[in-house]
């Protein structure tokens, strides 16, 4: 396996701008309801703790996750879907809180026995080089033991790319695979897409 490297302990790289997420998010549960097998697959876990959403959105996973019981921290740059998310933990007293931040530079990792990324890895030729890095970030980066779960569109080579990064450590141990159709609906058009989604649990 790769060295674990040491990252500072610091939130502090929050910053405001305008994205996309902000006017997507004018619309309530823009992305719809968590996958059943998400919730399904973390109910399950003996160990609840703390839980770091990475790409959080507007908290569909966070919020049911809280629920659940674990400790969770939500990490979006849309400063609309953070507050969305304060809003549902205020109401029902969660244990939820939002950081504003790019996850790109977001640290640290370390402290959360749980982190997740649904919908956030793409692996587009753009922006497959940043991601390939963030994912190594958060393997070295994060405690011996942490469950890392990546939910992620089954199309095309993504997945590929996918395990060709797990395939670099040769520690980390796959929990989960399950694969399902995950459906969005545009509220304003009526629109539906499915596709077809892989969640893959990995002990790092
Ligand atoms: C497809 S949505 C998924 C949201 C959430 N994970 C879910 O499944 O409901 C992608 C999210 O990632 C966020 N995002 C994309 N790039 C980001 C970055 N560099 N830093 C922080 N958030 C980012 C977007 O603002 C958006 O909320």
């Amino acid at each position: 396996m790769a060295s674990r490297g040491r990252w500072k302990h610091d939130e502090t790289n929050t910053r405001k701008m305008p994205v996309a997420y902000d006017s997507y998010y004018q619309t309530e549960d823009y992305v719809g309801a968590p996958y059943p097998e998400l919730v399904a697959f973390y109910a399950q876990q003996a160990d609840r703790g703390k839980l770091l959403d990475l790409g959080c959105g507007q908290g569909r996973d966070a919020a049911a996750l809280a629920r659940l019981g674990y400790v969770v921290t939500g990490v979006d740059y849309s400063e609309v879907g953070i507050n969305q998310l304060h809003a549902v933990a205020q109401r029902e007293d969660l244990p939820l809180r939002g950081v504003v931040a790019d996850v790109y530079t977001f640290e640290p990792f370390a402290g959360y026995q749980h982190i997740l990324l649904d919908s956030m890895f793409h692996f587009a030729k753009k922006e497959r080089a940043q991601e390939q890095r963030l994912f190594r970030r958060i393997v070295e980066g994060s405690d011996p033991g942490t469950l890392l779960t990546i939910c992620l569109q089954d199309v095309g080579e993504k997945v590929a790319v996918l395990d060709g990064l797990i395939a670099e450590y040769a520690g980390i141990e796959e929990v989960k695979r399950a694969r399902f159709r995950y459906t969005f609906e545009d509220k304003a058009s009526g629109h539906r897409v499915e596709t077809p989604y892989l969640m893959i649990a990995l002990r790092i």
